[in-house]
């Protein structure tokens, strides 16, 4: 399962790329907005100082919501870096966009996916990977995880090769049930991702282990 970390936030990105088990970086307009990101040539800098920091893929979204808009902004952000995926919502000119894409060699990710016939259109269109919102279903008392379940279960069905990016993660408990469903990839948090760190008989052990050693050095 990859890892990718959900943010724009520059220090969170080298805290997670120096923890050593970061595959990528996820990053949507809200996101971008909170670090106080504006006008497209930070954007795009931005996004450069991002694929600078991690060795892995960088989602960086259109804003565009008609085709030509979206192929014009995909195609700048994908000559950025080889490492840049055009994230693209998953809407009817996205759907065309990304057939588009695929077809020029540019990898996206379809965001904005809450049901399995939007993921099966993903795929259909050659998505590099489809994020499912799983957090914001659970917000409205919807099974995320069982979406994701769907998702693998058609994907399986005919061999897709897009991969699930289980998206809007909101904490430990979703990364593992993410992994045990299958998902591809998570993104998430860094406080999500070190969560799995956690667990008190191995902090106990540890200072144990600590202790007897010290005692055995006299
Ligand atoms: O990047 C998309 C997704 O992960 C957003 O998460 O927490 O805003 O629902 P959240």
């Amino acid at each position: 399962m990859k890892f990718f970390i959900d943010t724009a936030n520059l220090d969170q990105i080298r805290d997670a790329a120096e923890f050593g088990v970061l595959d990528g970086v996820t990053t949507n307009p809200s996101l971008m907005a909170k670090e106080g990101i504006s006008g497209n040539e930070a954007v795009l800098n931005h996004y450069k100082a991002i694929c600078e920091i991690v060795d892995g893929d960088v989602s960086a979204e259109v804003i565009s919501t008609d085709y030509e808009g979206m192929i014009a902004e995909g195609e700048k952000l994908a000559a950025l870096h080889p490492n840049i995926v055009v994230k693209v919502p998953m809407i009817k000119d996205g759907i065309r966009a990304i057939s588009y894409f695929t077809s020029k060699g540019i990898r996206t990710n379809c965001t904005l996916v809450f049901s399995p016939g939007q993921a099966l259109l993903a795929a259909k269109a050659g998505a590099s990977y489809v994020s499912p919102f799983i957090g914001r279903l659970d917000d409205i008392s919807s099974d995320g995880l069982e979406l994701i379940e769907s998702i693998r279960e058609i994907y399986d069905n005919y061999e897709f090769s897009t991969e699930i990016l289980a998206a809007s993660v909101r904490h430990t408990m979703h990364i593992i049930d993410c992994a045990r469903i299958g998902a591809d990839v998570m993104t998430g948090p860094l406080s999500a991702i070190l969560g799995l760190l956690k667990h008190p008989l191995t902090d106990i052990g540890l200072e144990k282990f600590l202790a007897d050693h010290a005692k055995a050095q006299g």
